[in-house]
């Protein structure tokens, strides 16, 4: 995984593969982040998985460490660089990100925190949640693989809007990377995802 920030929602990916035990697909083997301080880091160490910390104008140390830790599938959680572009090439459909809002919309370079849930408030938007995405060149671009709702209220603030839509992410995100690593979610050569209606929104339990 690679994390810039708090990771909860790495948390929320351990608590679940650790819930699935011997069935888990995949197991977590080193985490990624372009700060030295990320609390991601120290929940990796206590973990006992890898910490590594890589600077984002160094796209051959993260291509290293990838190598060294021998890693099939990349998520990313609250990872705010682009990932290398060769990076990118080399787990194109085997790398996903998890965005707090419904992309296409509030997404983009520089979209992404409270600045995310602001802007979703003064739009005026009634629903909004997270997006999971494969990762592509660009920013939030990727094809969409799942998105759940989570109702805009009118008392929400920037804060109450991200906690709600954080709890829909950390039950979500889990369950893609899980079918991501078991194989069971894929993207075609034509862009397409598969296997993605097992995350439909009205198939899967309230969110908000
Ligand atoms: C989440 O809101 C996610 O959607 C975004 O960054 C945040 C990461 O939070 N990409 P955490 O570090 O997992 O707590």
């Amino acid at each position: 995984m690679f994390a810039s920030g708090g990771g909860s929602n790495l948390q929320a990916i351990c608590d679940h593969l650790d819930a699935l035990g011997a069935a888990a697909p995949a197991d977590l083997v080193l985490v990624v982040s372009d700060r030295k301080d990320a609390v991601a880091l120290e929940r990796a160490r206590k973990r006992r998985v890898a910490a590594e910390w890589a600077p984002r104008d160094d796209p051959q140390a993260v291509i290293e460490v990838l190598e060294t830790h021998e890693v099939g599938c990349i998520a990313l959680a609250g990872y705010l660089r682009l990932v290398p572009a060769r990076v990118i090439a080399a787990f194109r459909g085997r790398i996903v990100n998890v965005h707090p809002a419904l992309l296409p919309a509030f997404g983009g370079p520089g979209m992404y925190g409270a600045r995310v849930h602001e802007a979703v408030l003064r739009a005026g938007a009634r629903i909004t949640g997270p997006t999971v995405h494969f990762v592509n060149e660009r920013y939030d671009e990727g094809a969409i693989i799942a998105q759940w709702p989570v109702p805009v209220r009118e008392e929400d603030t920037p804060a109450s809007l991200a906690r709600r839509v954080l709890a829909a992410e950390h039950r979500l995100y889990p369950r893609c990377v899980a079918a991501l690593c078991a194989g069971a979610l894929t993207l075609g050569d034509d862009g397409r995802v598969h296997g993605a209606d097992a995350f439909a929104f009205d198939t899967a339990p309230a969110v908000a």
